[in-house]
């Protein structure tokens, strides 16, 4: 029985993977490298939310999505849907924030230019809006630092602080919390998500060579 299925787990650690690189290869001026980075980094959303109809209890966008009413009232101390164990009201927004940004952001960067050496590999579709398009990709990078910086402090507290172990649960997937709902995922099911998640990243790939 697990919290997180192996896709999950797979996706995550990858994302992290290609987020980081995704800074790194910007910020020491790689674009090229940038660009097969952040497009694997699209292809890794447009998996998620492929999963997130198709993929185990706890990836299910419904299980795990709060309305704005549900977030007050949790920030106000009251007991939250117990069918949504997955994620608290916080961290569901924090997620969704994530593929907001993460799909803002590469897309964007498909568009944008450094305008000396490199143009991100669509530019000559919509070259009148590359400027805005770079605008939008240089200014929303910030708000992914941001993101990272309270996700990797909020796991921790929960890690180190709360003795909740949330890290090993992102790594075996097995439940620490007895209160959270586990579902164990049929072989084929991950067979499937598993063909999909490679084809996300093999696609971009293609397509930029
Ligand atoms: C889909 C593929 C992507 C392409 C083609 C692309 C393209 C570009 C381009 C052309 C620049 C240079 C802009 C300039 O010089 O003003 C840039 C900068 C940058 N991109 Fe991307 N990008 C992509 C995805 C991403 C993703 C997913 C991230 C996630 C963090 C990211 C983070 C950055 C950062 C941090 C910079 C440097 C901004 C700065 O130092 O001001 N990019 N990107
Ligand atoms: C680039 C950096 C990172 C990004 C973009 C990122 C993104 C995400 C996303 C999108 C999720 C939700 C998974 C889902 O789709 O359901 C998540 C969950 C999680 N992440 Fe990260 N993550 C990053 C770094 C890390 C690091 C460094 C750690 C651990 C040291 C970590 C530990 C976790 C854990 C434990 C969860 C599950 C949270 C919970 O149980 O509520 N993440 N992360």
């Amino acid at each position: 029985m697990y919290v997180w299925d192996i896709n999950l787990r797979i996706f995550h650690w990858l994302l992290v993977f290609f987020i980081t690189f995704s800074i790194i290869s910007a910020k020491i001026d790689n674009l090229f490298l940038h660009q097969y980075f952040g497009s694997i980094s699209l292809g890794l959303i447009i998996f998620r939310i492929f999963w997130g109809f198709f993929g185990s209890y706890n990836a299910i966008f419904k299980n795990f999505f709060y309305g704005p009413k549900e977030i007050f009232n949790y920030l106000k101390g009251k007991k939250v849907n117990n069918k949504k164990t997955g994620h608290n009201p916080l961290g569901s927004l924090s997620v969704f924030s994530f593929y907001i940004l993460i799909t803002v952001l590469s897309i964007s960067g498909l568009f944008s230019s450094d305008d000396i050496l490199f143009d991100g590999p669509l530019v000559s579709y919509l070259p009148e809006y590359t400027i805005h398009f770079t605008k939008i990709h240089n200014l929303s990078h910030y708000f992914i630092y941001f993101l990272i910086t309270i996700h990797i402090l909020a796991i921790f507290y929960y890690q180190l602080i709360k003795k909740q172990k949330l890290i090993n649960q992102m790594i075996d997937g097995r439940p620490r919390n007895y209160q959270i709902i586990v579902e164990e995922t049929k072989f084929n099911k991950n067979v499937l998500g598993f063909t999909v998640l490679i084809s996300c990243i093999i696609i971009p790939i293609i397509l930029l060579v």
